[in-house]
């Protein structure tokens, strides 16, 4: 087979498996199913789907117009369709079709063309491996078009999103549709509105990660998954994390896996999760899905036990606003900044070594720059470049401003700062002697104790929690965005006892994540206990 650039073609082992998951199996009738592939590149899918319709025949004869609707695949690529069609072609030949047949049939089944812009429906299966596009590399025109179809599509997301929402729409009322695509949809930002496409009117059933498997025919890096979406029905759904040595040998007790005869394997785990809505989805090793459930349901959202999260300033030109040289412009100017680089050996440096020049005043107006002739003398020397901005393309009066305003209250509050892509959550203590930049995520609260906060923050079970919601990277550098940080989960601070409160606040002055972890565990195997009439009363060990 051939693999003409920039696209990526599936094993046949992993098309095996997902057939089968599809129930597009050899024991029925497949003549009286209909399935559409609508990626299908050379064939990876539409052979397998072809050999197993005429084992399915074997025992009886169809006529080649009582099989035309059984397949529908689509590329947009004609010299791949070109190559799908001869693939098939060799198979129905061999399988005792008359050259005329197979021709009728292949030119019928594999059709040059957009399948987003199809709506033809009823199919029994969809599956295949949905182009990794991202959709602002389509043609404006286009994209428009494709918006206008499709609700899940906007201008961040990548073209396997508008493949769900078309394959789903075209599927039929009990249909299955199976693809293997990247699973980030599953809680970035801009798979919101496919989760909630999906959770309206469908049911996820298999999520099976295969992150570090051999899946496709060259290397990518793609955070594949294979998800199995049907009807709507419970919100159970099977979750199924694959190790790197995952590969076909394991595709048996795989499969009992899922249908509930095993339940774990060296090579796989597996769990039964409760997904849907908006929010991201919690998925997570398995084992630590019952923690993170529990965190969830019995303490409050962060947000809600008194916190605000954001992030640091944004300049569009760190090397015009961040400066190293204090006296640089006008002192009324200059605000201490801290960069994540600026964090060494766990503390907030005792000196300030980045300094921010703001052209903001305390009422968040631009300054007037004719009241501050060093900062005029220096931002004009950098007009060109600072005119260069998106930000500034609206109004040029403000040519001389950073994207984000400067929030004059943050700058003096206490708060605790933390990093983007650090290898866990590590928040600094901030005495209120910095600004943060814009790498740098900030925690403000007029309820917490900030050292309390930051030794629950620095707890093994937050980590598992931003890690369930957020998105690793390889190398396990987590993202600790502020979407991510507000979708945290945490014990209100007036649960906890003076004794708790000191010892997550000597966990986060020593740095000790063990003892904030023994602490957090302590905690969650306490339930408040209540008198008749609602008013608590102590606590009891939860066994
Ligand atoms: C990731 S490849 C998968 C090919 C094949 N299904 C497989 O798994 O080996 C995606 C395919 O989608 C095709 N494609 C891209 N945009 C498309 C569109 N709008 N409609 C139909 N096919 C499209 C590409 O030409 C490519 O062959």
């Amino acid at each position: 087979m051939r693999f003409p650039g920039g696209v990526v073609y599936t094993k046949e082992w992993v098309v095996e498996l997902m057939l089968d998951e599809a129930g597009y199996t050899n024991d029925r009738n497949l003549s009286r199913l209909r399935i559409l592939e609508p990626a299908c590149g050379c064939g990876a899918f539409v052979v397998p789907i072809v050999r197993r319709l005429c084992n399915s025949l074997k025992s009886s004869k169809q006529t080649a117009d009582s099989l035309k609707d059984c397949i529908h695949a689509m590329d947009i690529d004609e010299s791949s369709v070109a190559i799908c069609r001869d693939e098939v072609s060799k198979i129905l030949l061999f399988n005792g079709f008359s050259y005329e047949d197979a021709q009728y049939l292949t030119t019928s089944w594999i059709k040059a063309g957009d399948s987003l812009l199809e709506s033809d429906g009823g199919y029994d299966v969809v599956i295949g491996n949905p182009p990794y596009v991202r959709s602002e590399d389509v043609p404006a025109d286009l994209r428009r078009v494709y918006m206008e179809m499709l609700k899940t599509v906007t201008m961040g997301t990548d073209l396997f999103v508008g493949f769900i929402e078309n394959g789903l729409r075209r599927m039929s009322p009990n249909g299955k549709l199976c693809f293997i695509c990247a699973d980030r949809w599953m809680q970035n930002k801009y798979g919101g509105k496919l989760r909630g496409f999906i959770s309206e009117s469908y049911g996820m059933e298999l999520i099976c990660r295969m992150h570090d498997v051999d899946v496709f025919e060259s290397e990518v890096s793609a955070y594949p998954a294979i998800t199995l979406i049907g009807a709507k029905g419970s919100s159970k759904c099977k979750y199924v994390v694959c190790s790197d040595g995952f590969g076909p040998e394991d595709v048996d007790d795989f499969k009992k896996a899922v249908s509930g005869l095993v339940v774990s394997s060296g090579s796989f785990s597996i769990a039964d999760i409760w997904i849907g809505g908006t929010d991201p989805w919690l998925l997570s090793d398995p084992g630590r899905l019952r923690l993170l459930e529990e965190i969830r349901s019995r303490f409050p959202s962060i947000e809600e036990s008194g916190v605000k999260i954001g992030i640091g300033v944004a300049t569009g030109r760190d090397d015009v606003f961040i400066t190293t040289d204090p006296n640089l412009v006008e002192s009324e100017c200059m605000i201490p900044l801290i960069k994540k680089e600026d964090i060494e050996d766990g503390c907030t440096p005792e000196q300030a070594v980045h300094w921010l020049v703001n052209p903001w005043d305390e009422e968040g107006r631009l300054i007037d720059l004719a009241g501050y002739p060093k900062a005029r003398e220096y931002l004009e020397s950098h007009r060109d470049s600072l005119e260069k901005r998106h930000v500034v393309k609206k109004d040029r009066s403000k040519w001389y401003r950073t994207i984000d305003k400067v929030n004059p209250s943050l700058k003096s509050k206490p708060k605790l700062l933390m990093q983007d892509m650090s290898r866990y959550p590590d928040p600094f203590f901030d005495d209120g002697s910095y600004y943060p930049s814009h790498n740098m995520y900030w925690i403000t609260s007029d309820t917490w104790d900030l050292k309390v906060l930051g030794g629950v923050l620095l707890s093994n079970q937050m980590e598992f929690f931003i890690d369930a919601i957020g998105v690793k990277m390889r190398g396990n550098t987590m993202r600790c965005q502020a979407q991510y940080l507000r979708m945290l989960h945490v014990p209100h601070p007036k649960e906890l006892t003076e004794a708790d409160s000191e010892e997550f606040k000597s966990a986060f002055e020593k740095r000790d994540r063990d003892m904030a972890t023994t602490c957090m565990q302590r905690i969650l195997n306490k339930e408040v206990t209540m008198d008749a009439g609602g008013n608590e009363t102590g606590f009891v060990e939860v066994v």
